[in-house]
């Protein structure tokens, strides 16, 4: 279908004005005055919709391109408008109606809360809310495509099906075509008669493939989804959710640290820079402060607190947690909240954590308690990246996967990466649903996400 795209006209309407034009998209909205009647056209393209101008004794209206919701084609005249908040509106010469839309759309104006519309995945889609969220989504990932391909790494696609838990968080989701039988005597007995013939799953994360291929690449990166059978229903975790997993051979904690934090800037001024219109909007209805917020992280350093200093501080908070404070104890995200809310007021590295509260593959500091791991906790999220320098000892990594009782044949193709040319090496896992929450002030990670899968969620 010959047409113009609304965004091509709203960015640049000097280039159409008496021109004729062909729009197609949906009606957003539609007001009627005695001679005259507007449509706000929607195409989806741009968040700003296009004023079309219909002089009712000129062009007749098709039964139902009056109603909010119908999708109608458009040809008429672009021209300057005389309202201040656009540029551009387009003089129709004939509307003809594509698909109706009922009065029974639930998308009306009036209803429009965010609880609401999340029973409405499929529609919801059409407002400018998420209009905003979903073209700020595609932006970032170009960016973070960007930043990785101008920095020399190489994209690798990891596989969604593993035998291993690279987290062995114990959140895998089964992998299966068999149901679970009496008959099998025991459960290796069942996973040997399983489609792979030993237990599979979902990844958790691409990390242990990427440090494969970066220790060949030196520099690799992974964007994709991964799975974890989260429990709980908190509004930061989902059960599948995109991680960019960088990997970078020859380098230590620190210098993973200022590559993820040249990164978060990087991607945050691609979306302060591509996207004001939807910034704007999200500003107003979701998140006063955001564009500074943003702005500020581009422009100041980011915090760095030790985790034993900020056991420390939350000690001293005098602050009622619900969670206890203790160091050993991992960081909940009340006290994640109480260090980035409250004592940094922007994104904070904590690193040094007790080695028995984080993964088996993270390397062992010389204190024999900590290890060289941080995470980034941002306000308003808490934890955005999970990043550590890589243990690269063959002894060590082998105690630490004993230690934790894991299965040593899961890890033989690890661990021959620290026999054959061992090298320090680091990374991290961005959740982009996380870091899409922080950068659109959505306060729901189901806001993020077209379909969330949650717990006993799944539409
Ligand atoms: O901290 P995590 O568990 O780290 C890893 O998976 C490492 N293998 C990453 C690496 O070093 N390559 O997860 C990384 C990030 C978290 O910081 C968070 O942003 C996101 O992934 N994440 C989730 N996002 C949404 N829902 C969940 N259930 C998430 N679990 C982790
Ligand atoms: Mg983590």
């Amino acid at each position: 279908m010959k047409h113009t795209d609304v965004i091509q006209i709203i960015s640049k309407p000097e280039e159409f004005f008496g021109k004729t034009v062909t729009v197609c998209g949906w009606i957003r909205s539609y007001r009627d005055s005695k001679n005259m009647a507007f449509i706000a056209l929607n195409d989806g393209t741009s968040l700003p919709h296009l004023q079309i101008v219909i002089d009712k004794s000129c062009v007749t209206l098709p039964e139902g391109a009056t109603r909010v919701g119908s999708s109608v084609k458009i040809e008429g005249e672009a021209v300057k408008s005389f309202n201040k908040n656009q540029a551009v509106e387009v003089n129709a010469k004939s509307v003809s109606l594509l698909g109706d839309c009922p009065l029974d759309y639930p998308i009306q104006k009036a209803k429009t809360s965010l609880d609401y519309l999340r029973t409405l995945p499929h529609l919801r889609v059409r407002t400018n809310t998420f209009n905003a969220v979903f073209r700020i989504r595609s932006k970032i990932s170009a960016a973070i495509h960007r930043y990785f391909q101008q920095n020399g790494y190489m994209y690798v696609h990891t596989p969604i099906i593993t035998g291993s838990d690279c987290e062995g968080a114990g959140k895998i989701f089964q992998v299966t075509t068999l149901g679970y039988a009496p008959e099998y005597k025991s459960a290796e007995e069942y996973y040997a008669a399983d489609f792979f013939g030993r237990r599979a799953g979902l990844t958790v994360s691409g990390q242990l493939e990427g440090e494969v291929m970066a220790t060949a690449f030196g520099k690799i990166y992974t964007f994709g989804p991964t799975f974890r059978a989260e429990n709980s229903n908190t509004t930061r975790h989902a059960a599948e959710f995109w991680q960019i997993e960088p990997e970078v051979a020859f380098a230590e904690l620190d210098d993973i640290i200022e590559i993820a934090t040249e990164f978060i800037k990087y991607i945050i001024k691609a979306v302060i820079d591509e996207c004001p219109a939807e910034l704007d909007l999200l500003e107003r209805f979701y998140e006063s402060g955001l564009k500074a917020k943003l702005q500020k992280v581009v422009d100041d350093e980011f915090a760095r607190v030790d985790y034993s200093e900020a056991i420390e501080i939350l000690k001293k908070s005098g602050r009622q947690f619900v969670y206890p404070v203790e160091w050993g104890l991992d960081l909940q995200t009340e006290h994640e909240r109480y260090l980035t809310d409250e004592v940094y007021n922007r994104p904070v590295f904590v690193v040094n954590y007790p080695k028995d509260i984080k993964s088996f593959y993270m390397k062992q500091n010389p204190d024999g308690k900590t290890v060289a791991a941080t995470d980034l906790l941002v306000p308003g999220v808490g934890e955005i990246i999970g990043c550590s320098e890589r243990e690269a000892d063959y002894d060590k990594l082998l105690k630490a996967i004993s230690d934790r009782g894991m299965k040593m044949s899961d890890y033989a193709n690890y661990l021959d990466l620290r026999k054959y040319g061992s090298v320090p090496h680091s990374g991290f896992g961005l959740g982009l649903e996380r870091i899409l929450m922080y950068v659109t002030g959505m306060g729901n990670i189901r806001d993020t996400q077209i379909f969330p899968r949650a717990k006993d969620e799944l539409r």
